[in-house]
């Protein structure tokens, strides 16, 4: 029997997963299919249940489900447990299983591309304290960072995120209003805040001054593909990466949980950057 497998949220329109998933099942000779639902909230637990019922192999969760459907799954893999929240599931043997992949995502995307940097154990600024935020700084706590430090507008939930990254790394949590002065003190500064997300183009978490050259630049938006943030690293000659990566890697991650396979990601790389070209969010 066909495979079926899927992504839910609200809004859904405009996600590239089943683009990405289609591609790679194609590649690797299955004939499995990849559909996006559109499910909101009220609607969830049923919809989960329903995907069950008729066999799904797997799917994703995004905004706004991502920690909402922990309580209608059957397992939940110890880091979506710590980071409370399920972007991957898995059906096998009956049973829902949940994982994380965009931390792991976001890790990847740093170590294929930056190796040495990651290999040195680089002290981290991450700016936003939200769930997209929450995944990417216990991963870095946890696999990569030397230290890593929280700047959010609302200061006590970079206070709160800094507290649980402890129990890997030295962590503090900071002001966003006062980070701006010292962003030389770190190796690589993340942009996990929803300014500067499409279509606001030219709003910045901070500005940015008082950098090192060599420091890297990340933003978690990949449309647009260069946000207000990454363009002031880039005018500055510093190196940087937008999100594209990690939305690739943490499908990379998802397809690999659901088939053991390991798909492609420098040809996804390009295929997606030709895709938001021609719906010019490209750079
Ligand atoms: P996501 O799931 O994308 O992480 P979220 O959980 O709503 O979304 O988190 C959004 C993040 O962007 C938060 O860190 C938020 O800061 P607050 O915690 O103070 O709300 C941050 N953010 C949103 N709009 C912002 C703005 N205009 N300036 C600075 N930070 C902003």
């Amino acid at each position: 029997m066909r495979k079926w497998y899927g992504i839910i949220g609200d809004p859904i329109e405009h996600t590239l997963s089943p683009m990405m998933h289609e591609h790679w099942f194609k590649k690797a000779g299955l004939s499995s299919l990849y559909l996006a639902f559109h499910v909101n909230r009220s609607q969830l637990a049923r919809a989960v249940e329903g995907m069950k019922v008729l066999g799904i192999g797997g799917f994703n969760v995004t905004v706004p489900h991502k920690s909402a459907i922990i309580p209608f799954l059957d397992e939940i893999d110890d880091e979506a447990r710590m980071i409370g929240a399920v972007n991957t599931v898995v059906h096998a043997n009956g049973r829902l299983i949940g994982y994380n992949t965009d931390g792991t995502g976001f890790l990847r995307s740093l170590v294929t591309r930056y190796p040495k940097l990651a290999e040195r154990k680089p002290s981290v600024l991450l700016l936003g304290a939200g769930g997209a935020a929450r995944a990417v700084a216990l991963t870095l706590a946890k696999y990569m960072a030397l230290r890593i430090d929280i700047a959010n507008r609302t200061l006590e939930k970079a206070i709160r995120l800094s507290g649980a990254c402890r129990a890997f790394c030295p962590s503090e949590g900071l002001d966003l209003s006062e980070v701006s002065g010292l962003l030389y003190k770190y190796d690589i500064v993340i942009n996990a805040t929803s300014t500067g997300l499409y279509p606001d183009l030219d709003s910045s978490p901070v500005r940015i001054e008082n950098t090192r050259k060599e420091t890297l630049f990340a933003d978690i938006i990949y449309k647009p593909c260069r946000t207000a943030f990454l363009r002031q690293a880039e005018k500055k000659g510093n190196p940087i990466i937008n999100g594209l990566p990690m939305l690739i890697e943490q499908g990379a991650l998802a397809f690999e949980k659901w088939t053991g396979l390991k798909p492609d990601t420098g040809e996804m790389e390009n295929l997606l950057q030709l895709t938001l070209k021609r719906k010019s969010d490209g750079c």
